[in-house]
């Protein structure tokens, strides 16, 4: 790159970064910004859960987020077949789902997504394939609003996306906050079952210390890190 084309390029990153720092002060600015770079949110803080919940899709980016390309592979060399296993956060590649199948004995997956669009996308891919429902089921749902009541208990937990989600505006309308939402899947967890996070998540920041509180308590101990994922037991 020139010297010329990269000043050009470092004065657009800071000026798109100013305008961002604008526009996502207010949630209509901010709607307004991903309506007019027909761009979609990541997270529902700058534009609110509803924007976020309509109009949000993630697609399989591993260069960005290898949380479930690790977790398909985690699965494949620990051997984990006909396990019951959650896994917070579908995207719109179903990709767990899509390559659990594949499995000689495949897992009985309970997926959960907050995005309309991802959802359909499950709807529709059931669809054409009528095995993919067979082992893989995706609530429309969000996950503070999960009760231990409203769960089967599971041998294996991802919650890969602790910390990015919660809003303190919210907690009317929801059961959990990040911490709950840990202590209640704990309580969800066979015998010898797994938690899964991933530190690489933006969230992480938010939930590190209290995961780390959890193990000095002796509530969790590391068992295994597995590329950018952490497994843990009671
Ligand atoms: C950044 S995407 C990552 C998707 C996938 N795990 C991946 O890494 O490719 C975040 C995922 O979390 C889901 N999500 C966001 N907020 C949620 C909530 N409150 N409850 C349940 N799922 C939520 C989104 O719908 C989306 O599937």
């Amino acid at each position: 790159m020139t010297t010329n084309s990269y000043t050009q390029t470092s004065l657009f990153t800071s000026l798109r970064k100013n305008i961002r720092e604008v526009v996502f002060k207010s949630p209509q600015l901010a709607r307004l910004y991903y309506r007019m770079t027909f761009s979609r949110p990541v997270l529902p803080h700058w534009v609110g859960n509803n924007y976020y919940r309509e109009t949000s899709s993630w697609e399989l980016k591993p260069h960005l987020c290898p949380c479930d390309v690790d977790f398909m592979q985690y699965l494949e060399q620990e051997q984990i077949h006909n396990k019951t296993i959650f896994h917070f956060g579908t995207g719109s590649h179903h990709i767990l789902g899509l390559e659990n199948r594949k499995l000689t004995a495949a897992n009985q997956i309970l997926g959960i997504t907050a995005s309309v669009l991802e959802h359909q996308k499950y709807v529709s891919l059931c669809q054409e394939n009528r095995h993919l429902n067979k082992y893989y089921k995706v609530l429309f749902a969000d996950i503070y609003t999960l009760t231990a009541a409203a769960l089967p208990m599971f041998d294996i937990v991802s919650l890969f996306h602790l910390g990015e989600f919660y809003l303190t505006e919210e907690a009317d309308f929801v059961h959990h906050d990040d911490q709950s939402l840990v202590k209640m899947f704990l309580s969800k967890l066979n015998p010898g079952g797994r938690i899964l996070f991933y530190p690489g998540s933006v969230g992480w920041g938010k939930v590190a210390e209290f995961i780390d509180k959890c193990e000095y308590q002796g509530k969790i101990h590391k068992v295994a890190e597995y590329n950018s994922l952490l497994v843990y037991q009671k």
